[in-house]
């Protein structure tokens, strides 16, 4: 038995142990958000963010991202690519700022996405950065700097040298001045929101007064600032309102998130013109838009004060040569005063006034109401301060500006409900913040909310109280405190104009009315926070989760398996969880396994399909194999299937390079892939990778070579092989020439389920089935092979007595189906090996009906997950459950 000594040795001496058991993990921990991102491979400038690899998921580890430990500044431990993301989303930005604040001081280092970045909640700190060392820091982090849309040459966007030059071009429009000459355009405007409020004053309807004031202010900054009348108030389907708010919308798009997340994203979404901060049909509208009014303007206009004509005056026909121009300017930033704004810069610009004018002031307006309802004494004060002031003379610049109490209201309530609950600079030079050194190109969040309900500075901070702006009150207290339009010279530029425009407003609806409470109107206003509640509703043990996330962060934290046992263990053997964003159940009860899977198999017969929208050939689950070392054994898997299933003599043994092999194997590592995970999290963006063909499920390259492959095995058949027993024969048999009028034929079936049983397989199915046969005899048998050689190395007393048994039940015949069946210990082992490694850790089903699980009545659609790989390591079912012993 000599040879077989020399096999042990060459298990172990290709040092089996560590590589075996560090794939298992990796098996184990599954295709889970990737990403090859350790702390040290996050540079200050955020160059690197590593690329996923199997082989880097080698060992169980719990991943922490090591920047702000280095720099010495307190931080909390950060899942990768999640990093605040999941706790903000969970708890809300304010009570995460908060805790973070609390816990651990004014200074704390954060983890967006894959971006370092640092919260500041220090008054003193603020000012300093944004005012008296403004120029070491002047510009914001730009979390998309890949983009190419519209706005990356608008004000909020553009740089340094070229940013002073475009704020100095605008800051005449915003002048009072300036906001004088537009009082009549404004009346205009705030006449219309009280017509539109009467009809359902007068009729005591309630009103929604965020959607109301919406329409207002996007006709404010259309026609100061555009010279348009689009009168969204009266026609409430505007185009500029229905794009206006897709632009606002888009922060709370999944995709956003995802580029948040995994900002390199952004280079795939905007290749492919799919992302949304690059959302071509409203960009393309606003800039046609844009291109209209500035056509539209004659000579006369020439005079207009409004935006547009102050930047169409500063445009000086710089666009012809603009490269050589703008390297000039790049040479030479004093040039930079000479030349105009370029069209991009004009409607760049255009569009940033549309979005930054439109939802702060809005969304500031309801709130003021809202504060005014739920506060009548402080609406009475201001009532009769009005009335002293101006009585019902109509609202000016001017005017509303001797209500002093209005200041107070307006005040205290952008304290309370700050449409900007976070502001952002980066630093251009090292900085030093609060003693800590910080590089260069980290952003720099101000907690602007947190700050603003600081106990600290505000007593009793959730109180609504104007009198906090008494000019005594505010002097006590440090001005930095209160941000609602940043400070400095980058603060909001509209501030005049947002100011003007909420004052007089508010004040002729109070002129006329009053705001009141209705059953709709929600007290207290609740932070949005975002849970999922499914489980919870239909009565289903279930943890928390964070949604879009899920299981998926846990389960990349813990492996599966110590994520299923927990679970189990905490909330008993039927679990709700959530797979990015489906409900999915764990279930651990044989009984119940048994049970759906064959006394009630007719009501949950397929498994659960996570990419339903997918067209590929093929619509399996896999696992991942990325290593050298399963070599060995996935050629040879390899080799079986192809010559025993389709007569393929491929011998990727001795040609690993084989294409059958290459192929197979991106079929097979797919599920490392970030976008696999993205898919997971966001079910529906597979319809969108699908649209442009980059789907890694639909990885036509892949596909088209294992078709043609199929097709050419299936020509290549000639009639002496009619009579060959292999896999891909058997299914050309019963291939009858169904293709022809396939649809026809598949609508037929559909109607009359019996017919399936009269036709043959398509060639789409026979392909098909050809790719799952593949990939699941690919994967699976090799994988088992592997760990059963490393099962049988660790025990080399049951790899003694597997020795004897083959000895005396076949000795040295060539073993054969038949003839080793006979070796039972063989069996033993085999199953022990698959009840520690199974390949498949999970299986599930999804029900066509309602279903009765454990007492609970559970959809149809829900995924029903069974928790093979905790079960095979149950204690209750197996003692000593981590032994490898056959005798079980
Ligand atoms: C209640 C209403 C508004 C609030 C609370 C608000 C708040 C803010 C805040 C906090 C900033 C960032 C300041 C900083 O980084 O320090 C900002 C910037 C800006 N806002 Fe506003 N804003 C409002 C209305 C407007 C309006 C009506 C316009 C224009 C018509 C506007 C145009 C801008 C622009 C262009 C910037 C970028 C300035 C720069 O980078 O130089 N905002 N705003």
């Amino acid at each position: 038995m000599s040879d077989t000594n020399d096999i042990t040795k060459l298990v172990s001496a290709s040092g089996a142990d560590t590589d075996i058991r560090s794939e298992a993990a990796v098996v184990a921990a599954g295709p889970f958000l990737g990403g090859g991102c350790s702390g040290s491979h996050i540079s200050p400038t955020h160059t690197t963010t590593g690329q996923p690899t199997g082989t880097k998921f080698a060992k169980h580890v719990k991943w922490k991202f090591g920047f702000w430990k280095r720099l010495g500044v307190p931080s909390p431990d950060y899942f990768p690519y999640i990093g605040g993301m999941a706790e903000i989303q969970k708890q809300g930005i304010y009570e995460f700022d908060k805790n973070l604040i609390t816990k651990y001081g004014r200074v704390v280092g954060l983890q967006i996405g894959g971006n370092p970045s640092l919260l500041i909640a220090d008054p003193e700190i603020i000012k300093n950065i944004s005012v008296k060392e403004f120029s070491k820091a002047p510009n914001r982090f730009q979390h998309f700097s890949g983009s190419k849309n519209e706005m990356r040459h608008g004000l909020t966007a553009v740089e340094d040298d070229h940013w002073r030059f475009m704020r100095n071009t605008l800051l005449p429009t915003f002048s009072s001045g300036k906001m004088r000459k537009m009082d009549p355009l404004l009346r205009v405007k705030y006449k219309l929101l009280l017509d539109s409020l009467k009809t359902n004053a007068d009729e005591g309807k309630p009103i929604d007064f965020k959607q109301t004031f919406g329409a207002y202010t996007m006709d404010v900054i259309a026609s100061l600032g555009f010279g348009m009348d689009i009168n969204s108030q009266t026609n409430p389907d505007n185009l500029f309102v229905k794009y206006t708010k897709e632009l606002t919308n888009f922060s709370l798009s999944p995709l956003t998130i995802l580029l948040v997340l995994i900002p390199k994203l952004d280079i795939i979404f905007d290749y492919f013109n799919v992302s949304p901060l690059n959302n071509r049909r409203v960009m393309d509208f606003f800039k046609s838009a844009v291109e209209r009014a500035i056509e539209m303007r004659d000579d006369e206009d020439k005079n207009r004060q409004d935006l547009l004509q102050l930047m169409i005056n500063a445009h000086k026909d710089t666009d012809k040569n603009e490269m050589e121009e703008e390297q000039a300017i790049q040479d030479d930033p004093q040039k930079w005063k000479k030349r105009g704004l370029t069209t991009d810069e004009v409607t760049g610009n255009a569009i940033i006034f549309f979005i930054a004018g439109y939802e702060t002031t809005a969304s500031t307006m309801a709130f003021m109401a809202y504060c005014l309802a739920t506060n009548p004494d402080c609406q009475e004060r201001l009532i009769n301060e009005i009335d002293s002031a101006i009585g019902q003379e109509l609202p000016t610049y001017d005017n509303v500006q001797t209500i002093e109490y209005l200041d107070r209201v307006l005040n205290e309530t952008l304290r309370l409900y700050p449409p900007a609950t976070r502001l952002s600079r980066v630093g251009k030079t090292e900085l030093d913040i609060g003693g800590y050194k910080i590089p260069e190109g980290i952003e720099l969040a101000f907690a602007v909310y947190a700050l603003h309900r600081d106990p600290e500075f505000w007593p009793e901070p959730e109180k609504f109280d104007p009198e906090r702006f008494s000019p005594e009150k505010k002097s006590e207290r440090h001005p930095y405190a209160f941000l609602p339009f940043g400070h400095g010279p980058r603060n909001c530029i509209g501030q005049r104009l947002a100011t003007m425009e909420i004052k007089c407003a508010i004040v002729y609806i109070l002129q006329h009315y009053r705001f009141k409470t209705c059953d709709e109107t929600e007290i207290p206003l609740r932070h949005v926070k975002w849970k999922f509640g499914f489980w919870k509703r239909m009565g289903v043990p279930s943890p928390d989760y964070f949604p879009y996330i899920g299981t998926m962060r846990e389960i990349k934290k813990q492996g599966i398996y110590e994520f299923d046992k927990s679970l189990i263990t905490k909330y008993g053997r039927i679990v709700g969880m959530y797979l990015g964003s489906n409900p999915s159940l764990l279930i651990a009860d044989p009984e119940i396994i048994k049970n759906i899977s064959v006394k009630e198999f007719s009501k949950a017969p397929n498994r659960f399909q996570h990419f339903s929208e997918t067209k590929n050939e093929m619509r399996h689950g896999l696992t991942a194999v990325e290593d050298d070392h399963w070599r060995t054994f996935g050629a040879y898997t390899m080799d079986v299937i192809a010559s025993l299933g389709f007569g393929m003599d491929i011998d990727s043994q001795t040609n690993p390079d084989n294409l059958f092999v290459k192929y197979a194997k991106e079929l097979l590592t797919f599920s490392f892939n970030p976008i696999i995970i993205l898919l997971v999290l966001i079910p529906k963006l597979d319809i969108i990778f699908n649209y442009f063909n980059v789907s890694p499920l639909n990885n036509r390259r892949v596909m088209d070579f294992f078709k043609s492959a199929v097709e050419r095995a299936i020509e290549m058949r000639d009639n002496v092989d009619k009579n060959r027993q292999d896999l891909l024969q058997l299914m050309i048999n019963t291939h009858k020439d169904t293709d022809k009028n396939e649809m026809e034929e598949e609508q037929a079936i559909q109607d009359d389920p019996q017919k399936w049983k009269k036709r043959g397989l398509t060639t789409d199915e026979v392909t098909g089935n050809a790719i799952v046969f593949i990939i699941a005899g690919y994967d699976t048998t090799a994988s088992t092979l592997a760990f059963m050689a490393y099962c049988l190395a660790t025990n080399s007393d049951c790899q003694e007595r597997l020795i004897s048994e083959i000895d005396s039940a076949i000795g040295q015949e060539l073993p054969t189906y038949d003839n080793v069946q006979t070796i039972e210990y063989l069996d033993r082992v085999l199953n022990e090996t698959l009840r520690l490694y199974p390949p498949a850790t999970r299986t599930g089903r999804v029900g066509n009906t309602e279903l009765d699980i454990g007492g609970y009545k559970v959809p149809k659609g829900i995924e029903l997950a069974f928790a093979i790989y905790a079960l095979h390591r149950d204690p209750e079912f197996w003692p000593e459950p981590e032994k490898f012993d056959p005798e079980r």
